[in-house]
């Protein structure tokens, strides 16, 4: 009989960091997904609230919802068996209050049985970080680019390009480890200042757009499996073509439904 195998640590995660090895992510947002990327080996599987945008259509992150979010992460956890599963805290969920915060983290980690929570931001919200680990809520970080601030950050653009941001950036890294989160993300920071901030931080940094020093990666797993295919960054590598083989097996099968080629004997059955 197969050995159930043993689930990722946040604690896993720091000795990788020290051992310097790698760590996977990738965003998931369903239970079929959960137990491919859980068979293949990824350490972290993320509900991000890009799931608004890559499977909902939406244009941003910011109309994401806590009930979407723990609907999501409730089929993650049913997939996986492994990964550690990572719940983005969507827009307005945990800036309002400290009792805000802690009512919808703590919904999510009782309804949907995930390890963590992952929110955007630094130093303003470094406050809401430490009372939900003192509860004892992991959290992920996230900064740099912080989708559900693109409009005042004036679109997905690189963060962290001149010298005050590039201090803001290195500052707000630092107020997220003082208050007890476990690891954070970079998203599109400049490879000099993530590997720097790498280098300063005792947590991993888990970077998408932020160069190859970072402690782990992330891609957004639609968009890495060839699905999204109008969406090409520059940080983007495509493992797969995935929308084409949809759409050539789609119209294969139209054409064999249209040309009565399917269903055939082998797919019918007999009296
Ligand atoms: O929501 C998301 O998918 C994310 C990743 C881009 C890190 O936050």
């Amino acid at each position: 009989m197969a050995e159930t195998p043993r689930p990722v640590t946040t604690l896993d995660l720091l000795k990788k960091k020290e051992r310097h090895e790698p760590i996977v992510m990738l965003t998931c947002y369903d239970a079929l997904f959960a137990r491919l990327l859980d068979e293949a080996g990824v350490d972290i599987l993320l509900v991000g609230d890009s799931v608004n945008q890559v499977l909902a259509g939406a244009a941003t992150t910011l109309s994401a919802t806590l009930d979407q979010m723990v609907y999501h992460t409730t089929i993650v956890r049913r997939g996986s068996e492994r990964a550690l599963v990572i719940c983005d805290l969507p827009f307005l969920t945990y800036q309002i209050s400290r009792e805000d915060a802690l009512r919808n983290a703590g919904r999510v980690m009782q309804e949907t049985g995930c390890h963590g929570v992952k929110l955007e931001g630094g130093q303003p919200v470094a406050p809401i970080v430490r009372a939900l680990v003192d509860v004892g809520i992991p959290v992920m970080g996230h900064l740099g680019l912080t989708p559900q601030s693109v409009h005042a950050l004036g679109g997905y653009r690189v963060q962290g390009r001149d010298e005050k941001s590039a201090e803001r950036l290195r500052a707000d890294a630092r107020a997220l480890e003082d208050a007890g989160a476990f690891a954070i993300v970079l998203e599109l920071v400049p490879a000099p200042l993530a590997a720097e901030v790498t280098g300063s931080v005792t947590i991993p940094t888990i970077g998408i757009g932020a160069g190859a020093s970072c402690d782990g990666q992330v891609l957004v797993l639609p968009d890495m499996l060839g699905l999204n295919d109008r969406f090409s960054p520059k940080f983007l590598k495509r493992y797969a073509a995935m929308a084409d083989e949809v759409r050539t097996a789609v119209r294969a099968y139209a054409s064999d439904v249209r040309e009565r080629r399917y269903p055939g004997p082998d797919h019918s059955f007999p009296a």
